[in-house]
């Protein structure tokens, strides 16, 4: 079958690796000639996301089938409702369903209205008289958010990155000012205190299966420390838990995601694709910190290579409004994704280095490479200003996928370039659980 890709990141290179596998013929649209993607492809259009109307064109001249989205942007633009219309299905959401995704009031305001599980206190403002006079009267942290999207870097939270009220007031001048998140608008939330989980699920509009829990690391230094950025690596576990979340836990999720996209269907917002969910376990059970309309990043280099279901399987059924009768199993293995950034990645990025790469030599380590946001010009590979590679280790415990994972970044070379090497080591692991116990007071 035919398959429309859309993304050149090392998100899209997991999805298109799993749809490859499953058969799929490829025809991928990205913005940078990702190699990886490219190798694997039929044919490739160098167009970005948001280049609608060029990409549902060539889908339709290539006589593509299925579509599966990568990132948010063009999902919020209404890639699907455009290519719907021309006869191609998707396996992803259309633009009122990627609402969740793309307007933090329209999600924090669905979950208020159906009295959802796991939401949080939050007010929404267009002015800066009004912020001024809420926070004359709040006690405690607040987390300042546009409404809109900034690719996980326009969210401050007060404590880490604004001291004071004062510092909270003149952030939130400048998201309205300078319409930060594309609107001149911000949320408010109470600050939650716990230790951040993604759960990822299918949803082909009614049914719900969830995959493997995945934690990311979004703080660019070690420690998670420092600004917050796209994700800089994440890691997994044999049994689909996490060391600081249960069985238990993880049903509340599943709870959490089922009743939100029932919630969807009622507004008329049905659900098609993969729902990201992101959790903050916090002494009173998990909170939602943000939907997204599709696959984490770096999440899915996490899951979609245990995937043993055929992918393209499971898009075909999400497209078709059925995934009831697809029994979904993902392979009992760790995973440690380390993402190699340009320096000065969530701050300035530094692009325009070479990098070269001993693709050979990962694989041997027990691990994955996955080409992102990389140029490939004249036989070289160059960072540009995003994410430029990740590895990932796979092994039957967590410290084998860790260590295959630092192998493999021994066998990436250039200069101007940054990675966390703490992520799945097992004193980052446990400052987590010591946190999570601290935290419910153990
Ligand atoms: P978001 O873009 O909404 O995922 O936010 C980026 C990061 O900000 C999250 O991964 C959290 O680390 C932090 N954050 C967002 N909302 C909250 C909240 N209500 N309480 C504490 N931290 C938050
Ligand atoms: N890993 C964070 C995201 O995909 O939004």
């Amino acid at each position: 079958m035919k398959v429309l890709t859309v993304g050149g990141g090392a998100r899209e290179h997991a999805m298109v690796k799993a749809l490859a596998r499953s058969g799929a013929e490829i025809y991928a649209s990205m913005g940078n000639n990702n190699l990886g993607i490219a190798r694997l492809a039929n044919e490739t259009l160098l167009d970005k996301g948001t280049k609608i109307e060029n990409i549902v064109r060539w889908a339709v001249d290539k006589g593509v089938e299925l579509a599966v989205i990568g990132p948010e942007a063009p999902l919020g633009k209404g890639i699907v409702d455009e290519l719907e219309k021309n006869g191609i299905r998707c396996a992803s959401p259309n633009s009122k369903a990627a609402e969740i995704e793309i307007s933090k009031e329209f999600m924090r305001d669905l979950m208020a209205k159906h009295e959802l599980p796991g939401r949080v206190e939050y007010e929404v403002f267009d002015d800066i008289e009004a912020v001024e006079d809420f926070l004359s009267h709040y006690e405690g942290d607040l987390v300042v958010k546009p409404v809109g999207l900034t690719g996980g870097k326009g969210v401050k939270v007060m404590g880490e990155h604004l001291e004071s009220k004062r510092e909270v007031i003149e952030y939130s001048r400048e998201v309205l000012n300078e319409k930060i998140g594309g609107v001149p608008r911000l949320v408010l939330e109470e600050r939650l205190e716990g230790e951040e989980f993604t759960l990822q699920a299918f949803s082909d509009g009614e049914n719900v299966i969830p995959v493997p829990l995945v934690q990311d690391h979004k703080r660019l230094y070690e420690g998670d420390e420092g600004p917050n950025t796209g994700g800089m690596g994440s890691y997994s576990m044999p049994d689909g838990l996490l060391p600081f979340v249960d069985k238990e836990t993880y049903e509340e999720g599943v709870e959490i995601i089922r009743a939100t996209l029932e919630a969807m269907k009622k507004e008329g917002r049905t659900y098609k694709g993969i729902i990201y969910g992101q959790f903050m376990l916090t002494a009173k059970g998990p909170k939602i910190i943000e939907f997204n309309c599709r696959w984490g990043d770096p999440e899915a280099m996490n899951v979609l290579p245990l995937l043993e279901t055929s992918y393209l399987e499971l898009c075909d059924g999400i497209a078709a409004g059925d995934i009831s009768n697809i029994d979904v199993s993902f392979e009992k293995k760790a995973t440690v994704c380390k993402y190699i950034v340009p320096e000065g990645y969530g701050i300035e990025s530094v692009a325009g280095s070479r990098l070269e790469v001993d693709e050979g030599s990962i694989e041997k380590e027990g691990a994955e490479l996955f080409y992102a946001s990389v140029d490939y010009k004249d036989g070289e590979l160059y960072t540009t200003t995003s994410r430029s590679l990740a590895v990932v280790g796979m092994a039957d415990e967590l410290k084998d996928a860790e260590s295959a994972s630092e192998k493999a970044l021994s066998h990436v070379k250039g200069v101007n370039i940054h990675m966390r090497h703490d992520i799945g080591k097992p004193e980052s692991i446990k400052r987590k659980v010591d946190h999570m116990k601290e935290i419910r007071g153990e």
